[in-house]
């Protein structure tokens, strides 16, 4: 199956790049200090689908995601909902900025790819 490989170096922090791989789309979110802070106190067990931050992540800069709501399938607006994450418009789903779903109906956190660094400054997903 295709890997994809992104130069991390055109990702700004703060940013998420949507890309397209294996059909779905592919978040990359360049996370800011404060966002990376901020998932990582959340209480586990406020969680739907307890997961903590540093299990999401290889490297906390980094957040690697499919961008496809785990309700039905819809594609989630970024930078976007309460919880500073993601918010899918179909029915109403937030999700943080660890892709961890918070508020509406989505069952499951937002699926992390298969990825590695294999060297600084790229990222190969797949
Ligand atoms: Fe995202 Fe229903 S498909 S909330």
């Amino acid at each position: 199956m295709a890997k994809i490989e992104v130069k991390l170096a055109d990702i700004p922090e703060g940013r998420n790049v949507t890309f397209k791989w294996r059909g779905k789309p592919l978040f990359i979110r360049h996370r800011l200090q404060s966002e990376i802070e901020k998932e990582r106190s959340v209480v586990l067990s406020t969680l739907r689908d307890p997961q903590a931050d540093e299990e999401r992540v290889q490297n906390p800069k980094w957040l690697v995601l499919l961008g496809v709501c785990t309700h039905l399938g819809c594609v989630p607006v970024a930078n976007a909902g309460d919880f500073g994450g993601y918010y899918c418009p179909c029915h109403g789903s937030h999700y943080d900025a660890s892709g961890r779903i918070r508020k509406g109906p989505a069952p499951l956190n937002l699926e992390v790819p298969k990825y590695e660094f294999p060297e600084p400054g790229i990222l190969l997903v797949g």
